[in-house]
């Protein structure tokens, strides 16, 4: 390998095409609307001649070419041409020297644990596991399962334990959770979901919790919407979507209204301090407030301190 490159595909980009033109060089280009842009690589893919368009959705890994002493991390909002490993079948995770990181991420209805864990996911290579998306893929299948979730989700209440304790641990025993490591995102929410857990085996390197307050909380409930074609979460107001195509396919949660959330804040009060009596040794309070980069940085600082931790612990048991 002669070239060391590291980007991240941007959730910006409208799409993004990868040309392999011939056994030395890789070109990419990605257009907007706007702008477009393109990057060549050289010796560093196999021999193959082909085209692939993607779509942004699938374009959340980072390419990593060679050995990089530097932070594998460009911001996903960044507007630089953005490079897909995904089709390409590179390896997307940071270098490891240990035992994948096993992360949780708490904090109230709307505190911004979907928009972390995007980030998160990016840089750290962590397999997300959102028991709110896991229990809304549960409705839409029509199951009972389903159906009975939605009664308790409408209601802001927590959804039973026999529909919920074996989602999330059926999710977290899959290939991809176990080698890569995992995110659990809104997961446990009661003192029964964490002794669970803790029965199950699993244990989390760190509990990372999102403190914003309310009147905050409500504002971002009622702006959010939904990307249906790529799952990206935005808000009206603080995160609006990039095109006028993009703006008229949003949904919204059918639990996203003012009057819910409440229901939903009051069922979270109930809960949150017996989870975190459970978590406190390893809880990291992150100020939730601030714009999405400013926590994203306050968490990522945590994590790399933990990695360093870790690595450190690893030499000294190696010397
Ligand atoms: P779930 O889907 O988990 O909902 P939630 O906990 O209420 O959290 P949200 O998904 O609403 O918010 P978030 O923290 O992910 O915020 P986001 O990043 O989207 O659960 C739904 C229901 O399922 C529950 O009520 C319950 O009924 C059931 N359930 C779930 N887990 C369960 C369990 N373990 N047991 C039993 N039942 C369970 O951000 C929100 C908005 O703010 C977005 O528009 C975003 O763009 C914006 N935003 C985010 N960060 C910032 C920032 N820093 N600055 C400005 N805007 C921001």
């Amino acid at each position: 390998m002669t070239v060391n490159m590291v980007a991240v595909a941007s959730m910006a980009t409208p799409s993004v095409t990868v040309a392999v033109t011939n056994s030395k060089a890789l070109t990419l280009s990605s257009s907007s609307s706007s702008s477009s842009s393109s990057l060549s690589l050289t010796s560093c893919f196999p021999s193959s001649n082909s085209t692939r368009r993607l779509h942004p959705s699938s374009c959340s890994l980072t390419l990593r070419c060679g050995a990089s002493s530097s932070s594998p991390f460009t911001s996903p909002n960044s507007n630089s041409t953005s490079l897909i490993a995904a089709a390409l079948g590179i390896d997307s995770q940071p270098e490891r020297d240990s035992e994948p990181l096993q992360v949780m991420i708490s904090g109230a209805p709307a505190s911004g644990k979907g928009t972390q864990c995007e980030l998160i996911k990016h840089k750290y290579g962590l397999v997300h596991v959102a028991a709110g998306d896991l229990l809304r893929a549960e409705i839409a299948t029509g199951s009972d399962n389903g159906k009975l979730a939605k009664q308790y989700m409408e209601k802001g209440q927590l959804v039973p334990d026999h529909i919920v304790v074996m989602m999330v641990k059926d999710r977290l025993l899959k290939p991809d959770a176990k080698d890569n490591g995992w995110l659990l995102d809104g997961y446990p929410r009661s003192l029964s979901q964490a002794t669970a857990l803790k029965e199950f085996g699993f244990q989390p390197d760190i509990f990372v919790l999102l403190e914003v307050s309310e009147d905050i909380l409500v504002e971002r409930v009622v702006g959010r919407r939904l990307d249906p074609v790529t799952g990206k979460i935005y808000h009206l107001k603080y995160s609006p979507p990039e095109t006028e195509e993009i703006a008229a396919r949003l949904t919204q949660r059918f639990d996203d209204t003012e009057e819910k959330v409440k229901l939903r804040l009051n069922t979270h009060h109930q809960n949150v301090e017996a989870v975190l009596s459970m978590y406190k040794d390893i809880t990291v309070k992150i100020n939730g407030n601030v714009s999405k980069e400013e926590v994203f940085a306050q968490i990522d600082s945590a994590l790399t301190s933990l990695l360093e931790q870790r690595k450190a612990a690893s030499g000294s048991l190696a010397a």
